[in-house]
């Protein structure tokens, strides 16, 4: 039998005929996704795999992601689902009962009223993002986000040709955009899209806040956005969606974080009546409907109050633990994150670039935290992302580690 050589193998550098091939075709990729950026954390995250895999123990501080398995109900529900045969495509805006049901959702939650054919049901609030981007964004029209940021918003609006413009937040208007930062931007505001509570910095904005922001968005004739997708997740004060103060505004939320679904792929948009059809119009091409078994499982999502609230007590806890002890290790905390589960840190003090801060914790300390430049520009180079989404136990070993390692520099 002969050997097969290294030279005999099918690769990406050897054609089907066996020419020898010196580069890799270049597949003429468009300059616009050539613009998209890497998740620093996902990279990370394989890293830390890699050591994992070769017998190392890493705390994961990084991740954006509950530790919570779905509550049992919904994945009940969803095995019903299958078992009942609901194999098909829905309605290109999302099954009527569940529209029906977020909508008394709203009624019942947040206090607003919102009519069912103003909601629209996608494949996560990713696909509520590319959605709305894809009506409102385009070369010459200005998109503006917080940084920092929630990461995609930025490529969403470099895919749709917008121009982004970031508007840096600080702990000086507790890392909210202003509407002062809106009016003098230069830009006329096409899309505003911000994040309450936000990813990275747990702030959530004041009713009083989001009103002033409106106003000036709609007074220069654009549209407000707002991801609200850790809205569950507010520990200190009952969340005021932006849904309260105007019709006109877009409130983007979804089941992945408060409902600990993020496989489930399910998200949903409520818009002003105008945007309902051009949206369903790129709706039905881009997605036909979101995923048809996670609409029937979260129908049950609504009904599992106990489970939410014992995940919501326990992320409340693991912020309690995890502020002061990250504050007593020296890491600059201004602002205390009133929701989501993660902590924006300043690390000037160790006078390390936080992309090199980030490396040496997970190859010296053993511990995976996310650097601020996946959020932005803005002093990404001196901040960090601590996620509490693991549990306390974990996170106290994290912060060992660091306390050894950043003891040790
Ligand atoms: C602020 C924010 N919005 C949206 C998402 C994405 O959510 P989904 O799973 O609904 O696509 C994330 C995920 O980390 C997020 O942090």
């Amino acid at each position: 039998m002969t050997r097969v050589g290294a030279h005999d193998e099918p690769g990406p550098h050897r054609t089907r005929k066996g020419d020898a091939m010196t580069k890799p075709k270049s597949l003429g990729c468009t300059a616009r996704s050539a613009k998209i950026q890497p998740f620093y954390v996902m990279e990370l995250l394989e890293k830390a795999k890699s050591l994992e895999a070769h017998g190392e123990n890493v705390v994961h501080m990084e991740i954006g992601e509950p530790d919570f398995t779905t509550p049992l109900a919904i994945r009940e529900a969803g095995m019903r689902a299958m078992e009942e045969g609901h194999t098909f495509y829905t309605h290109s805006l999302g099954l009527p009962q569940l529209r029906e049901r977020i909508s008394a959702y709203y009624a019942e939650s947040r206090n607003v009223s919102v009519p069912a054919d103003r909601i629209i049901v996608t494949s996560g609030t990713s696909g509520a993002f590319f959605l709305l981007c894809a009506v409102l964004l385009d070369r010459g029209r200005n998109f503006l986000i917080a940084d920092p940021g929630y990461p995609c918003y930025r490529n969403f609006g470099t895919l749709f040709d917008a121009r982004v413009v970031p508007l840096p937040v600080a702990e000086a208007s507790r890392f909210e955009i202003t509407p002062g930062q809106v009016e003098g931007c230069g830009a006329v505001p096409h899309l505003l899209m911000l994040c309450s509570p936000a990813n990275p910095t747990g702030a959530v904005y004041t009713g009083d806040s989001l009103a002033r922001l409106f106003d000036a968005v709609s007074n220069a004739g654009g549209v407000m956005a707002v991801d609200e997708i850790y809205s569950g997740l507010t520990y200190d004060r009952k969340y005021l969606s932006a849904l309260a103060i105007s019709d006109e505004i877009v409130v983007i939320d979804g089941f992945s974080k408060t409902y600990a679904m993020t496989g489930w792929r399910l998200g949903w948009m409520v818009v002003p009546q105008s945007l309902v059809r051009p949206i369903q119009r790129v709706a039905q091409n881009v997605f036909i409907s979101a995923p048809t078994v996670a609409q029937y499982a979260s129908l049950a999502a609504f009904d599992v109050s106990t489970e939410l609230e014992a995940m919501k007590e326990t992320y409340r806890q693991r912020r309690a633990f995890l502020f002061p002890r990250l504050k007593q290790l020296g890491f600059d905390l201004p602002v205390w994150p009133e929701g989501a589960f993660y902590i924006y840190a300043g690390i000037e003090r160790w006078r390390m670039d936080s992309m090199e801060f980030v490396e040496r914790a997970l190859v010296e300390a053993k511990v995976a935290i996310t650097p601020g430049y996946d959020f932005g520009a803005y002093r990404a180079g001196s901040h960090v992302r601590f996620s509490f989404a693991n549990n306390t136990e974990n996170l106290k070993e994290g912060c060992e580690r660091l306390e050894e390692w950043l003891g040790s520099l």
